[in-house]
């Protein structure tokens, strides 16, 4: 059974590929800043579909989150087969006026 890694899975297009591949009988981990939002899922998920879901709460923003997302997932020895890497931002004006800070 393949294990799928899914950023910004607690609402949107995130819990939405949760649910399709959790379908697909993928455990899931899911992360975002919502905890109560991505147990209530993970538990739905599991309860619906017969899979492992866990649940590592990470606010991305964060410089050092990539890293401690992936020493979580080290440390607790799953084995991530498939990244949704769904959590991001947006921007919108002229490429030249926008914030340097913000773009980078
Ligand atoms: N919907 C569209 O039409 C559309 C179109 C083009 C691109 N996109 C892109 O697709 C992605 C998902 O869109 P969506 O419509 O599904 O958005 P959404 O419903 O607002 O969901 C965003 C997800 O990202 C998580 N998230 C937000 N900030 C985070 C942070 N700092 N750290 C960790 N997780 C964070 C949210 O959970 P928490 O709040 O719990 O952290 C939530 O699970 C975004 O990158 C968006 O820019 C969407």
């Amino acid at each position: 059974m393949q294990t799928a890694l899914i950023t910004g899975a607690s609402s949107g297009i995130g819990a939405a590929f949760a649910h399709e591949l959790a379908a697909r009988q993928s455990n899931l981990i899911l992360v975002a800043r919502s905890e109560a939002k991505l147990q209530q899922l993970a538990t739905a998920l599991q309860t619906e579909f017969g899979i492992e879901a866990r649940v590592v709460v990470q606010d991305l923003t964060q410089p050092t989150a990539a890293t401690e997302v992936f020493e979580i997932v080290q440390q607790q020895g799953w084995v991530v087969d498939l990244l949704v890497n769904n959590a991001g931002m947006g921007d919108y004006g002229m490429f030249s006026q926008r914030s340097l800070k913000q773009q980078s």
